[in-house]
C-alpha cells in the first residue's frame, strides 16, 4: 500500500508536466503495480487491486475533466466579426475630423456674397413670434402664419405667445434692417446675407428634413427694383455653380414681399433636358423672393416711400444636392460616415 500512495504521487507530479495528459495512463509504474496485484498475498490481494484501481479511476477523472474543461470555451473564430489584431479600424481613417459639407458649402457662398458687398449674419435657435411673423407682416390671424409648421415651446413670452425654433431665417430681417439702418443715412445700402438652421415640424421624406439650412439676403437702398434681384441671384448662382444658367421667375405670394417670386434655375445636370436630379422638369424651384413689403420697411422704422428693397430666402441644401447630385436631403444628418467622407 504504501508503495501505491508513492507510485500515485510520482505520478500527480508527472501529470503537472505532460502535454499530453492521457499518456499518464500508460506510465510503466501504473503498469507494474497491476502486475503487482497477484504476487500480493491473498488476505490483501483484493483490497490491494482496489487501491490500484482507485489511482487509474482518479487519473482518468483528472483527464476527463480536463478535456470537458477545453471544450466548454467557445471556439475562436478570427473572421467575426473581424480579426481586431489584423486590420485597422475602418471607422477612423484620420485623427482629425473633417468639415461637414453644408458648413464648407455655407462658407463659399457666405464667400461669393461676402465678395459681392454683402455683410454676413447668424440667425437664431429660439425666437419669438414678433420676428417669426408680425415684423414680416403676419399679423395676429394671418392665414399664411399655418404655412409654416413651427415648433413652439410650453413657455411663454410677455404677450403670452409660445417661443418658436425659428421656421425661416427670415426671423432675421427686421434686426438686420435695424442693425445697417445708418447705412442709409450715410447714403450706402443694407446688404446681408444670413445663412443658418431652421426647424420645421415636417414629414421625412427624400426631400424634406425637420431641421435644415436657409440664406436669407436682404438688400435696400434708393431705387431699388426687381431687376436687380434677378442680377443678384443670377451672379451669385453662376458663380457658385460655375457655368452660365437660365434663371424664371414666377408670380407667388408671401406677406413679407409684394410683387413676390418663385425662382427657378435651369437644371446645371441637363441643360433644361431633363433629368432625376429635376424630376425631368429642366428646371429647379430654388427660393423664394420679392420686394421687401413696406409694412416690413416700416416695422424698421425705414420710409417706404424714400427706400425700396429685395429678399430672398431659400435653402441651403436644395443648393447643394444640386451642385453635387445628392439624392436624399437625409444624409446631411444622418451622420453616415461614408457620405461625409466624400467632401
Ligand atoms: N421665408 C420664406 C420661406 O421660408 C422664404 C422667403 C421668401 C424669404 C421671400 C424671403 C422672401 O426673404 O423675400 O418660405
Amino acid at each position: 500500500m504504501q508503495e501505491i500512495s508513492s507510485v500515485r504521487e510520482t505520478l500527480l507530479a508527472r501529470y503537472e508536466t505532460l502535454d499530453d495528459k492521457a499518456s499518464i495512463l500508460r506510465a510503466p509504474e501504473l503498469k507494474q503495480l497491476f502486475a503487482g496485484i497477484k504476487d500480493q498475498p491473498a488476505d490483501q490481494r483484493a483490497a490491494y487491486g482496489q487501491a490500484v484501481n482507485a489511482l487509474k479511476v482518479e487519473l482518468e477523472a483528472k483527464i476527463n475533466q480536463l478535456s470537458e474543461a477545453q471544450e466548454a470555451l467557445p471556439p475562436i473564430d478570427v473572421t467575426a466579426p473581424f480579426d481586431a489584431n489584423a486590420n485597422e479600424p475602418e471607422f477612423l481613417p484620420t485623427e482629425q475630423g473633417s468639415i461637414h459639407p453644408l458648413n464648407q458649402e455655407i462658407s463659399e457662398l457666405s464667400d461669393i456674397f461676402y465678395r459681392m458687398g454683402f455683410n454676413i449674419s447668424g440667425s437664431r435657435e429660439i425666437d419669438d413670434q414678433y420676428h417669426m411673423f408680425e415684423t414680416l407682416n403676419f399679423p395676429k390671424g394671418h392665414p399664411a402664419r399655418d404655412d409654416y409648421d413651427t415648433f413652439m415651446t410650453v413657455e411663454t413670452d410677455k404677450d403670452g405667445d409660445p417661443f418658436i425654433a425659428p421656421a425661416h431665417t427670415s426671423t432675421m430681417q427686421n434686426r438686420m434692417l435695424k442693425k445697417y439702418k445708418d447705412n442709409l443715412e450715410a447714403g450706402k445700402p443694407i446688404a446681408v446675407v444670413v445663412p443658418d438652421r431652421v426647424f420645421r415640424n415636417e414629414d421625412l421624406d427624400a426631400r424634406h428634413e425637420h431641421t435644415f439650412y436657409q440664406f436669407e439676403g436682404i438688400y435696400v437702398d434708393r431705387g431699388v427694383h426687381a431687376g436687380m434681384l434677378i442680377a443678384t441671384l443670377k451672379t451669385f448662382l453662376q458663380e457658385y455653380y460655375g457655368k452660365e444658367l437660365d434663371v424664371r421667375v414666377n408670380p407667388f405670394y408671401f406677406p413679407f414681399t409684394e410683387p413676390s417670386f418663385e425662382f427657378a434655375l435651369s437644371c446645371p445636370f441637363c441643360d433644361k433636358k431633363g433629368c432625376h436630379i429635376c424630376s425631368q422638369a429642366g428646371w429647379i424651384e430654388l427660393l423664394g423672393c420679392g420686394m421687401i413689403h413696406p409694412n416690413v420697411l416700416r416695422a424698421a422704422d425705414i420710409d417706404p416711400n424714400e427706400y425700396t428693397g429685395f429678399a430672398w430666402g431659400g435653402g441651403v441644401e436644395r443648393l447643394v444636392m444640386m451642385k453635387y447630385g445628392i439624392e436624399d436631403v437625409r444624409h446631411f444628418e444622418s451622420a453616415k460616415l461614408d457620405f461625409l467622407r466624400q467632401f
